[in-house]
């Protein structure tokens, strides 16, 4: 592959670091994030309980523009928690992309529910509304109870989680559309999406929930933190509930009235994401100015191309991608790069080829296939 050495010493003079290690995505920690840690030892509020969860929540709810924020232990737990409430259970169905972390089926198959994987789109790599709607239209009816109906297996689908690859929005919009026309819930897994926005609109806002993470490679990260977003009330109580042990208000007494999690994020991870979400603007700022960087240098190859999201859409540049023409490409250049420890990554194995979910309806995994053999994601920390 004749473009493998070129990009590696590209890669190495961006991060201007001549021979050691550079990573995929490290964590910047340049603000107050040992002054607020600190603070939740000294004042030995670490766990549970503590003014930076509810500093933390209030911060995401005028970052996303969304109503209200529930803070978790990790993604995971906000995803598996969001569709237990959207319906998710036994005998049901979940659509999602082949495509994907594993975590986004996990988080499916938690609730007792089937994932159903359909293709994603090329450009945004995020579940793809046109093989949404050809799925709908050939095999799902709504009933008379208003419920969506897989006829192939008698089963209701009672929600859609399409994922903002990346970083890079998916068409969010028209996927909505669908799930209201056929009755579906949708919750979005914007786990990588921080600061990504469709048009104005942050993600994990389209649908009844969107779901956050906060691990240790993302954007910002508070060492293993989620979150759930949503406008909804009523869905804002169960999920504060549900992720508190479902532990009734009483000055004194233990009074829990359903079976439920202990999701809710401890006070000393808050506080370290609400030192990173203060710099939030900052990080996203410079990750654009090194994914224009990239764009300028990848727009004069020809045997390989920059994923820059689509129109009306501001991504947040989480991991910088590339597609190469051919999978042969893809390999020499993961393998020379690691080589010479500069970290790139390949996509993930499909969902329906891990063993666990290869028997679930898989219902088109063509340009999931193609981007899995082409796809390398290239060092995207923020540069002090
Ligand atoms: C798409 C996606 N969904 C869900 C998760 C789960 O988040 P966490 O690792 O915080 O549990 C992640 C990241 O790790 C992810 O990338």
């Amino acid at each position: 592959m004749s473009n493998a050495q070129p990009i590696i010493n590209f890669i190495r003079s961006v991060f201007r670091v001549p021979e050691a290690f550079i990573p995929l995505h490290a964590p910047y920690f340049g603000g107050n994030e040992k002054k607020y840690v600190l603070d939740t030892i000294e004042s030995t509020f670490v766990s549970s309980v503590g003014a930076y969860v509810h500093q933390f929540e209030a911060m995401m709810q005028s970052i996303t523009g969304a109503k209200h924020c529930i803070a978790t232990v990790n993604g995971t737990t906000a995803l598996h928690l969001a569709l237990q409430i959207a319906g998710a259970t036994h005998n049901t169905e979940v659509i999602t992309q082949p495509l994907t972390f594993v975590a986004t089926a996990n988080a499916i198959a938690h609730t007792g529910a089937s994932p159903v994987f359909i293709d994603v789109d090329k450009d945004t790599l995020g579940l793809s509304p046109a093989a949404f709607a050809e799925f709908l239209e050939k095999h799902v009816v709504v009933n008379d109870e208003g419920y969506a109906i897989n006829t192939h297996t008698g089963k209701r689908i009672v929600a859609c989680v399409p994922m903002h690859t990346f970083g890079f929005p998916a068409r969010i919009e028209a996927i909505s559309e669908l799930c209201s026309k056929y009755h579906i819930a949708l919750v979005e897994d914007a786990a990588e999406s921080l600061g990504s926005y469709v048009g104005e609109k942050h993600t994990g806002t389209f649908g009844i929930m969107g779901t956050f993470s906060f691990n240790g490679n993302k954007t910002v990260t508070c060492g293993g933190g989620g979150a759930i977003i949503t406008n909804d009330d009523a869905i804002a109580q169960r999920a504060k509930h549900l992720s508190t042990t479902a532990k009734l208000p009483h000055a004194y007494e233990f009074v829990h009235d359903e079976v439920a999690y202990n999701y809710r994020m401890p006070n000393i991870n808050a506080a370290l994401a609400c030192a990173q979400l203060e710099q939030l603007d900052k990080i996203l700022t410079n990750k654009k100015d090194l994914a224009s960087t990239y764009t300028k240098y990848f727009n004069e190859l020809t045997d390989v191309s920059f994923v820059t999201g689509i129109e009306n859409t501001v991504p947040n540049y989480w991991l910088n991608t590339l597609v190469f023409n051919a999978p042969a490409e893809q390999q020499s250049f993961l393998q020379k790069s690691n080589e010479q420890k500069v970290m790139t990554r390949p996509i993930w194995q499909l969902m329906n080829e891990l063993p666990m979910y290869k028997n679930c309806l898989t219902v088109n995994v063509e340009n999931a296939t193609y981007l899995s053999k082409r796809v390398v994601n290239i060092p995207s920390s923020y540069r002090p």
